[in-house]
């Protein structure tokens, strides 16, 4: 084996070509298939760019009109499934239930794969689709709340919000839900997407690499900063507090959730957008308490890495878990809704790995010992 190829974490190796997504992490750009995400997010709603991430192009309003029809057909949930949420053990992570709902969800699906590398992704958007349903029915099952049907007549961030809260939310929120949908729906070579790719390769079902990405997701240092991020406002309090919290925590090495990017050494360009969705909300909702105190945490922080010369800066969880958090939505759903985006992406990545498969195969330094002979008995 050579050393020089060693690369731990596979830090810094190109696995593969890709069409999907560019991120320039000096300028702080981000883009789908070529188109930034500030038009996507401006312009854009989640379902256009679900189908602009796996049909590799914009939609017309025909195709568009198709699409989300048949995305907003498969939101409803079988009874089975329904089932299968209220027996699930009440102290489980709902990144557990959703890992297990993917693969029973697939018991409902015919697949025509496993033996080549055509695939049935996109004729069975469920995945896309349902994710959002399992999460609401989920958190309504443990309030002991019965299920809300989805509607067919709501953007996707709209219905999800009604079938969390069984009611209509106000338009601005249910736009601000869904554009958030839009800014987690992709982002290049991350450890889930990489995890939904190496499943693919074996040609296994689109549902069991969609069901591997969601574990890979669970983990800490991947999904979940928002909600640390949250329990950091919550630890500070009030904005008095934080330049004598945040010199603290600095002072004694702790990492500041949110902060900080392998790809960006600029502030994210999804959390400068999430920011200012957070202070629209704030204003709607006349409450400015986590804005104000996330705000002043990003000034004494850029202030301390000014003097050290750190470029490091707000990511996308820094602003998010606020925004979340004043639509009423609790912080274990956090990183589940980040799935329920990111699953479109995800997608896009398994037809992608089919479209030219290679399966991956990486090989390790072998460090252990030299062959040794078995003691005689
Ligand atoms: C995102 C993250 C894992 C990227 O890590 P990375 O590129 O491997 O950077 P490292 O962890 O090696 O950190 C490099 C330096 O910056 C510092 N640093 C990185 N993130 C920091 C943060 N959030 N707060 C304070 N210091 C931080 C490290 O302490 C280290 O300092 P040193 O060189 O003096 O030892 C890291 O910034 C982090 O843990 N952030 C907080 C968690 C988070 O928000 N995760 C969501 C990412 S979308």
């Amino acid at each position: 084996m050579d050393n020089a190829s060693y690369a731990k974490g596979l830090e810094g190796v190109i696995a593969a070509e890709s069409r999907i997504c560019k991120i320039d992490g000096e300028n702080a750009k981000l883009y789908y298939r070529g188109y930034s995400v500030e038009d996507l997010a401006e312009h854009s709603n989640f379902e256009e760019v679900t189908y602009l991430l796996i049909e590799e192009k914009l939609p017309s309003s025909d195709e568009l009109a198709r699409f989300s029809s048949n995305m907003r057909s498969g939101r409803d949930l079988a009874p089975p499934i329904l089932q299968m949420i209220q027996d699930f053990p009440k102290t489980a992570h709902p990144m557990e239930l959703l890992q297990s709902s993917i693969a029973y969800l697939s018991g409902y699906v015919k697949h025509r794969i496993q033996h080549s590398s055509n695939c049935d992704c996109k004729q069975t958007l469920h995945q896309v689709a349902q994710i959002c349903s399992v999460i609401a029915a989920l958190y309504r099952s443990r309030q002991g709340e019965d299920y809300i049907a989805p509607r067919t007549d709501l953007s996707h961030g709209t219905n999800f919000l009604y079938m969390l809260r069984g009611s209509d939310p106000e338009q601005y929120e249910g736009e601000i839900m869904d554009k958030c949908l839009v800014l987690h729906a992709e982002h290049g070579f991350n450890v889930s997407t990489f995890t939904a790719r190496v499943v693919a390769s074996t040609l296994s079902t689109c549902y069991c690499s969609i069901s591997a990405a969601m574990g890979a997701l669970f983990g800490s240092l991947h999904g979940g900063a928002n909600e640390r991020v949250m329990e950091m406002v919550d630890a500070i309090g009030k904005k008095e507090n934080v330049k004598n919290w945040i010199n603290n925590a600095l002072d004694r090495k702790q990492k500041i959730p949110g902060m900080g990017h392998r790809v960006y050494k600029a502030k994210d360009p999804r959390a400068t957008i999430i920011e200012n969705y957070l202070l629209e909300l704030s204003e709607k909702k006349n409450d400015f308490r986590a804005y104000e105190i996330l705000k002043d945490i990003e000034k004494v922080f850029r202030d301390r890495m000014d003097e050290k010369g750190k470029p490091l800066y707000p990511n996308v969880d820094f602003y998010s878990g606020a925004v979340y958090r004043l639509l009423g939505i609790p912080s274990i759903l956090f990183t589940p809704i980040f799935a329920a985006s990111r699953t479109a992406g995800w997608l896009a990545h398994i037809l992608e790995q089919r479209k030219d498969n290679r399966l991956y195969r990486p090989k390790s330094l072998y460090i252990g010992p030299e062959p040794l002979e078995y003691p005689s008995p």
